[in-house]
């Protein structure tokens, strides 16, 4: 197969915005317990972080961080995770069927954020809790000092306030299986005047409106609608989540998903400027893909739940494969194309829990299949995000009908212009044209690096773990620019 592509920095999308590579980490299995936090562990520092987590996340390139769920933070009460451990309580999660032992709070959260050099983004209850509860927590993270609460954080250890910018009102409220979950116009209204109080105190917050919990939501579209009819003025973002796994043996399709993700910000790109447009508002509600991954949702829904309520127990543990890195990369090539709208975005989640990062509690930690491409496109897309319209055989899928082959986005900064792309073909190379006349004359392709394996099923583990790692293609030709691309690959190439 032969593709063509034509990079030129006139055509810009917009910046890349370095929200993009942020991921989540939410009160879930072993996320937090065994995942960054383990006292216990023989790289603990002192906080009781763990160091070869912290190190990894580092590598990782991540820049914010959303937590405390998920699902978990419906039924959450922040109080219960500050001021001395000994005297936390002990709760049940009904979220996951979990019991939380709140050893780790927002005070300890942000430590680690700033150990870890993040941004952290916070989820608020807007399930079993209100706007009084909002206000007390914002209050708590944010105020300087001489009020009870902001003096009780620095009472607690933290002088300094948090200084969070970004606030989730909310989770997922469309789904049913949410604890508190309401219509959209009860959510709309709750949204809307937690929004109004925040920003009250504190006008300059960023705050994020829940949108759809997948585009299969029955209420798809018009959730969005409603919500942002209530809450426009109030928030600058509108949230998507969406899940993807390979279905029936069909991988044609589940390597095409970015194409469900291209669906879904388009639809609500669309509705959120209806709304403005109905409203005479100037104003643009952007992005937060709040949520993103391969997830195999089906297996945790079959699977038999855990007896009883433990303690941080393994779950949603997806061992990704090859064929799972290809697709993940394919989503993150679909943010980055829409970064004129999509402005944040949160890989679900950072550690053990449907996660680029696995631990052992105790031991080891290691990369997933999935850390390669996040870690390559956090650390080498720079500049603006270039529109690419490449030129490509297409093939038919069962889900999606006719896709290309190629998918790709390319950005272009000070230090050059790198290309990011997929080649979805289960079964043939493809060979790319890459058309740098627009970049100057003498670019040349200075790196080209392949993500791929004969076995897409193959996988990295604790005794195995770089079997899939990022190696350079010795597949490049000069004049014309050209590199060959593995069937099922995820490719970077830096042209310079
Ligand atoms: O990331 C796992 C779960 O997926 C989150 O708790 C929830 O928001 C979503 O349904």
């Amino acid at each position: 197969h032969q593709a063509r592509i034509t990079l030129d920095p006139a055509f810009k999308v917009a910046p890349v915005h370095r929200r993009t590579f942020g991921t989540f980490v939410e009160h879930l299995g072993r996320c937090v317990y065994t995942g960054i936090y383990e006292p216990d562990h023989p790289t603990a520092d002192d906080d009781g972080f763990r160091g070869d987590v912290l190190d990894l996340t580092r590598e990782l390139g991540v820049t914010t961080v959303r937590y405390p769920g998920g699902n978990f933070v419906s039924g959450y009460r922040w109080e219960d995770g500050i001021g001395p451990r000994d005297r936390r309580p002990r709760r049940l999660d009904l979220a996951w069927h979990s019991t939380e032992t709140n050893e780790v709070g927002v005070d300890e959260f942000v430590r680690w954020c700033r150990k870890a050099g993040v941004e952290p983004m916070m989820a608020l209850n807007l399930g079993t809790r209100g706007i009084a509860e909002a206000l007390d927590l914002l209050e708590y993270s944010n105020h300087p000092s001489g009020t009870a609460l902001s003096d009780l954080r620095a009472a607690n250890g933290a002088k300094e306030p948090h200084g969070i910018r970004m606030w989730c009102l909310g989770n997922e409220m469309d789904g049913p299986w949410q604890t508190g979950h309401k219509t959209a116009r009860e959510y709309g209204r709750l949204a809307a005047e937690t929004a109004r109080a925040m920003r009250t105190m504190d006008p300059t917050l960023e705050l994020v409106a829940c949108g759809s919990s997948g585009s299969s939501m029955p209420t798809f579209g018009a959730w969005e609608a409603t919500v942002l009819e209530e809450t426009y003025d109030v928030v600058d973002y509108i949230s998507c989540h969406a899940y993807y796994e390979e279905k029936d043996g069909d991988l044609g399709s589940f390597l095409a998903c970015s194409t469900d993700m291209e669906y879904f910000i388009s639809s609500v790109t669309a509705t959120a400027d209806h709304v403005g447009a109905r409203l005479k508002s100037r104003k643009r509600i952007d992005l937060s893909f709040d949520e993103w991954n391969v997830w195999y949702l089906s297996r945790f829904q079959a699977a038999p739940k855990p007896e009883g309520w433990p303690v941080a127990p393994p779950l949603l543990e997806d061992h990704y494969h090859l064929a799972d890195a290809v697709a993940f990369g394919g989503l993150l090539i679909t943010l980055l194309r829409n970064s004129d709208r999509v402005t944040a975005a949160s890989l679900a989640q950072l550690v053990n829990v449907i996660a680029p990062i696995m631990t052992e509690p105790g031991g080891r930690a290691w990369r997933q299949t999935t850390f390669h491409p996040f870690a390559q496109a956090s650390r080498y897309a720079a500049g603006h995000v270039l529109r690419v319209e490449p030129d490509a055989p297409t093939y038919e899928t069962a889900e999606f009908g006719e896709v290309p082959l190629l998918h790709a986005v390319a950005t272009h900064g000070e230090e050059g212009t790198t290309l990011f792309a997929v080649n979805r073909s289960a079964d043939r190379p493809l060979s790319l044209e890459i058309d740098a006349r627009g970049l100057g004359g003498g670019t040349r392709i200075v790196e080209a690096t392949t993500l791929t394996d004969p076995d897409v099923y193959a996988r990295n583990t604790a005794d195995d773990p770089d079997r899939i790692k990022p190696r350079p293609n010795a597949d490049v030709e000069h004049d014309p620019a050209r590199v060959l691309l593995p069937p099922v690959s995820w490719n970077v190439i830096r042209l310079a």
